[in-house]
């Protein structure tokens, strides 16, 4: 088991785990996901993908030929790939991310960068309707077409719905090569499909192995026991929310490589759950950088929180701080790894947090590499969706979103 939990922390009594009121919900709910509800396929794709990864493979070797994958898409459709890509070490061709906003500046230096360079674009749109994803689609077109004329067709991979949308119908037509958003998969669990593995596999990363890591959280994770860690997870969160008045979670990590996969989880919760005037507020932070400034808040400010620290068993690189000049505020630390100090921080931030009456969880990792972090992605998106059914929410819909973008609409046509 790749992935671990500890609760002892948190402030919720141990008995809940083994509660029989709360364990039949748990069976439901899991029975219910392995049951072909909508929504549920990402549950049991990883074991059917990994036997299925040669298109993949065959398109990442071209296009790891080239300077830069430019991906364009937004949500779902590119956290997964950028919190992968930013934690394990990229061995393949750069990825650059567009169209994740509507600042024309931002537009601008991302085509001003691959202006000179062998450029591939992997287009990441479910619906083909996301209005940055489409703006920064036309870019890329005019783009490709001015660059390579004729031949732009090669250097344009759409990722998109099998059979629906503009985005389908323009690969058709065009005969572009296409990879698939599956059928009732939503696009903040598709970091375990084409939508996150294309652009991993571009960037070098073993995706066989990184899906291996999320069979096996598969396997471990359809069991409903008590030891559950997803269960775990998902009812340590509900209780703190619903009986102990807390609403906000923050994710906090002492590894800057998994700052992104920080930014990934925060999508996947508040969209998950942020509905019915119901769910935590929820948010990441990177120690030891933010305890000078959010941890001051941590610590003492409005006791609405608590926290789930993402740790990592074992770090690869280290070195021993040596020869430090005794007049130095530092000099203690002479003859000790960095990554002893991190550890120390870590334990005495967590000491000095739950001294204060913050409720922490831990959730562990091994280490950092590709199988771990498979497990993690999945393990997050099957809690998640056990969080939210516990909540009484859709964990698979996002009506609240388009608000925005209807004011956005009628403000442009007046
Ligand atoms: O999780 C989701 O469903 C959303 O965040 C989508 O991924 C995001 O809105 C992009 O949608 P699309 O892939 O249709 O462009």
């Amino acid at each position: 088991m790749k992935i671990s939990i500890d609760t002892s922390l948190s402030l919720v009594d141990e008995k809940v785990y083994s509660d029989k009121k709360n364990l039949k919900k748990f069976e439901e709910i899991s029975s219910s996901l392995h049951s072909d509800q909508p929504w549920t396929a990402w549950v049991n794709y990883p074991s059917y993908k990994i036997q299925f990864l040669s298109k993949i493979k065959r398109l990442a070797k071209k296009v790891k030929l080239g300077d830069v994958l430019l991906v364009i898409g937004i949500g779902g459709s590119y956290l997964g790939a950028l919190a992968g890509i930013s934690a394990l070490k990229n061995r393949g061709v750069e990825v650059v991310f567009a169209g994740t906003n509507f600042s024309y500046e931002d537009l601008k230096e991302k085509f001003d960068y691959c202006k000179n360079k062998e450029v591939y674009v992997n287009v990441i749109s479910k619906s083909g309707t996301t209005t940055e994803t489409m703006i920064a689609f036309e870019y890329a077109l005019k783009f490709l077409k001015t660059k390579y004329k004729s031949n732009f067709k090669d250097h344009l991979i759409i990722t998109t719905d099998k059979e629906k949308g503009y985005l389908r119908e323009f690969a058709k037509i065009n005969k572009i090569e296409s990879l698939i958003v599956p059928d009732n998969i939503g696009g903040r669990y598709s970091v375990l499909t084409d939508v996150g593995l294309f652009p991993l596999a571009c960037a070098g990363i073993d995706i066989k192995k990184f899906l291996q890591g999320a069979v096996d959280e598969e396997k471990t994770l359809s069991v409903a026991n008590m030891n559950n860690p997803a269960y775990r997870y998902a009812l340590t969160r509900f209780i703190l929310n619903t009986k102990k008045g807390k609403s906000v979670e923050i994710l906090s990590s002492f590894y800057p490589k998994l700052s992104k996969v920080g930014e990934w989880w925060t999508q996947l919760f508040a969209e998950s759950e942020g509905k019915d005037k119901k769910g935590l507020f929820v948010s990441s932070l990177n120690f030891s950088t933010d305890l000078h400034s959010v941890g001051q808040f941590i610590q003492q400010g409005s006791p609405i929180l608590f926290e789930t620290f993402l740790n990592v068993n074992n770090i690869e690189k280290d070195d021993v701080l040596q020869n430090i000049d005794k007049s130095n505020p530092i000099s203690y630390f002479n003859g000790k790894k960095v990554e002893e100090i991190n550890l120390a921080a870590r334990k005495g931030t967590i000491k000095a947090h739950s001294s204060a009456k913050v409720p922490i969880i831990q959730i562990s990792l091994e280490k950092i590499d590709e199988e771990n972090l498979g497990s993690l992605f999945y393990f997050f998106e099957y809690a998640c969706a056990i969080s939210g059914k516990m909540l009484g929410v859709d964990p698979f819909n996002q009506p609240g979103v388009e608000d925005y973008k209807r004011n956005m609409k009628k403000l442009l046509s007046e």
